[in-house]
């Protein structure tokens, strides 16, 4: 398992390398042509610079189509079945809600929850424990894990070259009109950024665009802005960093999280801040899906931190005891609260729907 992780891991380095030496010699201005255009890729006022570089991979209709094409078709996996949307479903932000594993081809189980897929463009590092450096880089880990779909790049590339339609979207969507590893990675980017969530009555009242919170969703506010934005912080609800938020170890598989990418003592079992965009559609909730609602979540840092070396220091009092303190009814105005999050333009965006 951990020998398999680092060659991943190599893996993923020697892709960057590839990418940065590729991306350097190919910088040069994009224009759209009319048979295919660039998208306009709009950041929200409430929002920050995206951290993905949309000059190097900028989407066009034909990439986007394309893109979209790849992650919901089964041929990415050596059974044929299982595309990045059958783990991502768009109903719950791209999460498998049902499931508190993955599972991929076989049936065979991961260890992880799925992530929801939104506003990517805006992250970092991707994965709970940030495996991965970029979004790029990212599909090369679900593609070629056993327990997801079991895949082979060259493999993935026969098949696509058998397809007189992939041929076409391919030739349309690239300069250099190659099916290749390169192309099939920006082709999902370039769908995958598209995806962003920012129309929630969170955002349209950040906005001012004529909405009001509830008393209780205000309440849930200030308590939220009080307890949790320090980790959970900004428009993403995510500082985008790895912390420990006192989990019990799970002894089946003993996720070690961010430790895994660093080998730092210090980064055992921290794992990445979620963002809570739509977080009332991604459950189960944490890396391994242990708590099925937003209750037993409030519950969790109330009276459930366990304590241990890496456990955020926000968590530990000045009195003796640990976690956060809640009323039964200040829990239920967070949860108010985050239920202002849920973004359903983005739930049914046709765009990003697979029929
Ligand atoms: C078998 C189920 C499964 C399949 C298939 C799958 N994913 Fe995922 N995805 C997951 C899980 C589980 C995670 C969390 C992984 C981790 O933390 O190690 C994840 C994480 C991600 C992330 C990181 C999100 C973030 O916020 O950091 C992205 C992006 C992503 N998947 C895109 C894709 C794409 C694109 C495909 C198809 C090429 C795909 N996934 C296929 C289950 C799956
Ligand atoms: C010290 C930082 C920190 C604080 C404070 C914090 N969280 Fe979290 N939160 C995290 C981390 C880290 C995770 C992911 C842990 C994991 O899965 O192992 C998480 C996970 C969650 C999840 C699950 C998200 C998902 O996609 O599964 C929810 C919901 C959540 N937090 C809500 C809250 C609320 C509400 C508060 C305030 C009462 C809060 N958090 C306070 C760091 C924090």
């Amino acid at each position: 398992m951990y020998q398999t992780k680092n060659i991943l891991r190599i893996l993923l380095y020697i892709y960057l390398f590839i990418f940065i030496t590729a991306c350097s010699s190919e910088n040069k201005e994009y224009v759209s042509i009319p048979e295919n255009p660039l998208l306009e890729f709009t950041v929200p006022a409430n929002f920050p610079e995206p951290s993905y570089n949309i000059s190097l991979n900028p989407p066009t209709k034909k990439g986007f189509e394309l893109g979209k094409k790849l992650f919901y078709d089964g041929k990415l996996s050596s059974d044929g079945v299982i595309s990045c949307g059958f783990c991502h479903l768009q109903d719950f932000a791209f999460t498998h809600h049902t499931h508190i594993v993955s599972h991929g081809v076989d049936g065979a189980l991961g260890t992880r929850n799925a992530q929801p897929l939104h506003n990517l463009a805006f992250m970092n590092e991707f994965t709970w424990d940030g495996a991965a450096s970029h979004l790029d880089l990212q599909p090369i880990i679900p593609i070629t894990a056993a327990v997801e779909m079991n895949e082979t790049f060259a493999s993935v590339i026969t098949k696509l070259e058998e397809t007189p339609e992939y041929v076409e979207l391919f030739a349309a969507a690239f300069d250099n009109q190659q099916i290749s590893t390169d192309n099939i990675l920006k082709a999902l980017s370039q769908f995958t950024i598209m995806m962003i969530s920012a129309n929630s009555k969170y955002d349209k009242i950040e906005r001012n665009e004529g909405t009001v919170f509830t008393d209780d969703e205000a309440a849930g506010l200030e308590l939220f802005t009080a307890k949790c934005a320090s980790c959970h912080s900004g428009t993403l609800f995510t500082d985008q960093s790895y912390r420990n938020n006192g989990l019990s170890i799970d002894p089946q598989y003993n996720d070690v999280g961010r430790n895994r990418v660093t080998g730092l003592a210090s980064d055992l079992y921290k794992f990445k801040v979620p963002s809570l965009r739509n977080i009332e559609l991604t459950f189960p909730y944490m890396h391994d899906g242990r708590l099925k609602t937003l209750e037993d979540v409030l519950n969790h840092y109330n009276t459930g931190i366990v304590d241990s070396e890496t456990l955020d220091p926000i968590f530990k009092n000045a009195t003796s005891t640990i976690g956060i303190s809640l009323s039964e009814i200040e829990k239920q105005q967070i949860i108010a609260f985050l239920k202002t999050l849920t973004d359903d333009t983005f739930l049914n965006d046709s765009r990003f729907s697979e029929f």
